[in-house]
């Protein structure tokens, strides 16, 4: 399974100018796929040849939206999760609610196949997103020290360290909400951190990617979702299997 992730950022991030700018309700999604450049379908999964149109949300209340979008699943995003949140607001945080209750009330509100992510620790966590409803389960953070990881070496040996304690949602990187190891930056910029994608981002890549380079750990992003502490070194195929309950 592939998933085409430049056309997801690029209609996400055109969805989030359009309704920064007009405000909900006054943007159709044929807005929305003329800004992103692309046909009205917004992630695609390529799955045994067939291409489906997959939604990210995290409030139940956007599934209304969605379906008027003509999704055919949604992926569920849980508060936990790593990484930039799905949000069409990012004044707001998502919604505080833990990922399996969060998917309760969404496979109740409709009939779309969910995918359920967010702070996913282990087999348990996905066993038990498949009870509360879920047709299947997306992990990001236990991928990143993978063997097949693209992560930085300064990223994936920060997620094993003991220096980091907790995650944090912030929008101090890039203006909208995302979850990272809690570091110096955090501490320093989160309180007065505005909401500003991308011009909060593009502020901050300069030094971000300057204190990469000198392998300052303090003062990057480290995105990181809160099952962080259990993403070990192995094959993601292990984990996988793993996960699943197959090994
Ligand atoms: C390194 C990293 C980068 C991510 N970037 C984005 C992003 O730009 N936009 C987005 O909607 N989600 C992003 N995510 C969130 C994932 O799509 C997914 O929801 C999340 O990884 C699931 O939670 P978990 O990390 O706790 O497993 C990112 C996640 C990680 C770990």
């Amino acid at each position: 399974m592939t998933i085409a992730s430049s056309r997801r950022l690029a209609i996400l991030e055109a969805a989030t100018r359009l309704f920064e700018h007009y405000g909900h309700g006054k943007t159709t999604i044929a807005d929305v796929a003329r800004e992103a450049q692309i046909g009205v379908g917004t992630v695609y999964l390529e799955f045994e040849s067939k291409e489906a149109i997959v939604q990210e949300l995290s409030r139940s209340t956007h599934v209304a939206v969605l379906e008027a979008m003509r999704a055919d699943a949604l992926v569920v995003q849980g508060l936990a999760a790593g990484g930039h949140s799905a949000t069409f607001d990012p004044s707001r945080d998502p919604a505080d609610i833990e990922t399996v209750d969060l998917v309760r009330s969404v496979t109740a509100a409709t009939d779309l196949p969910a995918i359920a992510g967010g702070g996913v620790d282990g087999p348990a966590a996905v066993a038990g997103l498949l009870e509360a409803g879920a047709s299947a389960v997306s992990v990001g953070t236990l991928l990143l020290r993978t063997e097949e990881s693209g992560a930085s070496q300064l990223h994936k040996d920060a997620l094993a360290d003991p220096r980091f304690e907790e995650t944090a949602l912030t929008r101090a990187f890039t203006g909208r909400p995302a979850r990272s190891l809690r570091n110096e930056f955090v501490d320093r910029h989160d309180r007065e951190a505005p909401t500003g994608y991308p011009e909060v981002h593009l502020m901050t890549r300069e030094f971000r990617v300057a204190a990469a380079k000198q392998g300052d750990r303090e003062s990057v992003h480290l995105w990181a979702g809160t099952g962080y502490r259990n993403a070990a070194v192995e094959p993601a195929g292990a984990l996988v299997r793993r996960l699943a309950g197959v090994d």
